[in-house]
């Protein structure tokens, strides 16, 4: 068995890596676990890490519900309301809800803007991610729990040091038999980097050779008392037989294996007569020859559509191109359910500014949360509000779970008033450096005297706001 790919025109995939840098905007927001609804929709008062909020919480529900039957008719969804008050928590929450086989997408506004790609491109490639495609597909493979795992070394023919693997022995054991396989050396790199070790239930699909570890035998179970293990029973029937597997991918997954193909089977080499011609970039036309394919097994019933969410937080740093370029990607048939949040209230839209008109203000056209009105037109708009002195108090007090810091209550009550004061985020954000004090100053619990001290380091906005207007009376001038 070797790495060959068979004439007819398939799908190969491997789940998707990790996308780790798309996530660097959560750490603030780990203490949110969900909305926090009830079984009847209504928002519970302080529920998975969510205080307060209720109404916004529950008109998120509601969506959700309609995005589960699958209606959602291009209609965006926008949070509005001042900073601070949990629409980015919000819609982060709901792509927990949703669970992991459901793309979610993140975007900051302001992403579009880069010297090297075009504004759309940045949605484009956006709107792909966030949406997943289902493949099932049925495969011959061998499976069982690993029983041994021998690699044969042999001396390089090239050059006259070190060896190289000639091949490997892996046997496999199911409940009705064992059996050996004899594999080439690439099916080893690829079950090196799946980790495999002597105990693991793992596939290796027959025609490509890609191995999948499915987690570790029942058999070695409760050999720790702390388990970060999935267990699994050992397969039924025969080592080699067909299996039904159940891949899924983002749009965007299959755009970046086909711009790529060459390289080993952990690639996904997708769609085999796309693949010819070493394609480097993700061009319009090739994601239309996908979309083309994509429609076909979808037709043909291999694969199923799975729309995501994509979420647009500051959705006011857009400018008219990207919003024109929204309105045409909304009403397209492969849309996934957008999120949309903004803080600003009337406000210039961008790219309108200096829009030549003779005796124009040259301030262009101003709309609500900047956002033109068509586009507002078709949204479902959620309004967040301020929160109360014990809302933020709250929080504070699940932060400081989450965050591992001993606050004394007097340290707890000052934090909620400076909340009540300037916004929750500022109370939030005075946690961290709080604790950081304390241990300088010797003490293990946080206390009033630390955030008083932090009162003199650091301003918030209004304070800040408010030195710099007391400046401009003063004609002074920094
Ligand atoms: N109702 C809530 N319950 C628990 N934590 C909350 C709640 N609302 C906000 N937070 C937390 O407060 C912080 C600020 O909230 P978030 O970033 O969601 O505000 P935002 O509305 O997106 O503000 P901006 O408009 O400035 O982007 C985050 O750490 C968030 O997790
Ligand atoms: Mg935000």
């Amino acid at each position: 068995m070797s790495a060959s790919t068979s004439a007819a025109p398939q799908i190969i995939t491997q789940p998707p890596p990790p996308q780790a840098a798309r996530e660097s905007r959560i750490a603030t927001h780990s203490h949110i676990k969900g909305l926090g609804l009830a079984d009847d929709g209504t928002a519970m008062e302080q529920s998975q890490g969510f205080v307060g909020q209720r109404l916004a919480r529950e008109a998120l529900g509601l969506h959700l519900q309609l995005l589960r039957m699958g209606r959602h008719a291009g209609r965006p969804l926008l949070l509005v309301g001042p900073p601070g008050t949990g629409k980015t928590a919000m819609a982060l929450a709901m792509s927990q809800e949703l669970g992991s086989k459901v793309p979610f997408c993140a975007m900051v506004g302001s992403e579009v803007y880069s010297g090297e790609v075009k504004k759309t491109e940045v949605l484009g490639s956006c709107f792909r991610r966030a949406i997943g495609l289902r493949i099932k597909e049925t495969k011959e493979v061998y499976e069982g729990e690993v029983t041994e795992l021998t690699p044969s070394e042999a001396e390089n023919p090239l050059s006259g040091y070190g060896k190289t693997i000639s091949h490997v022995i892996v046997g496999l054991k199911t409940v009705k038999g064992t059996k050996q396989l004899r594999l080439d050396p690439s099916v080893y790199e690829a079950i090196q980097k799946e980790r495999v070790v002597v105990g693991d239930v793992i596939y290796i699909e027959a025609n490509t050779g890609a191995v999948k570890r499915v987690g570790r035998s029942d058999a070695y179970a409760s050999e720790f008392d702390l388990e970060a293990e999935e267990y699994v029973p050992l397969p039924k029937g025969d080592v080699h037989k067909r299996k039904e597997l159940v891949q899924d991918v983002t749009l965007h997954d299959l755009d970046m294996a086909n711009a790529r193909p060459q390289g080993g089977q952990d690639i996904m080499s997708v769609m085999g007569q796309l693949v010819k011609g070493g394609r480097t970039e993700v061009t319009d036309k090739l994601r239309r020859e996908i979309n083309k394919v994509v429609d076909r097994y979808i037709e043909q019933g291999v694969a199923e559509l799975i729309p995501g969410v994509l979420f647009i937080d500051e959705v006011h740093m857009l400018d008219m191109e990207c919003f024109t370029y929204l309105n045409r990607a909304l009403e397209s048939p492969m849309s996934p359910y957008v999120v949309l949040a903004s803080n600003r209230g009337i406000s210039t839209i961008r790219g309108t500014e200096y829009d030549g008109v003779v005796g124009g203000s040259g301030e262009g056209i101003r709309s609500p949360h900047g956002i033109p009105v068509d586009l507002l037109d078709r949204c479902m708009i959620v309004k967040t509000s301020l929160y109360t002195r014990d809302e933020i108090r709250r929080v504070l007090e699940l932060r400081t779970k989450v965050e591992g810091i001993a606050l004394r209550s007097d340290a707890l009550e000052k934090l909620a008033d400076e909340g009540e004061r300037s916004s929750l985020r500022y109370a939030l954000q005075l946690l961290s450096p709080a604790a950081v004090l304390a241990k300088t100053n010797g003490r293990i619990e946080v206390g009033v005297e630390d955030v008083s001290e932090l009162g003199e380091l650091f301003l918030d906005a209004k304070r800040s706001t408010g030195v710099l207007k007391e400046q401009d009376l003063n004609e002074t001038r920094y």
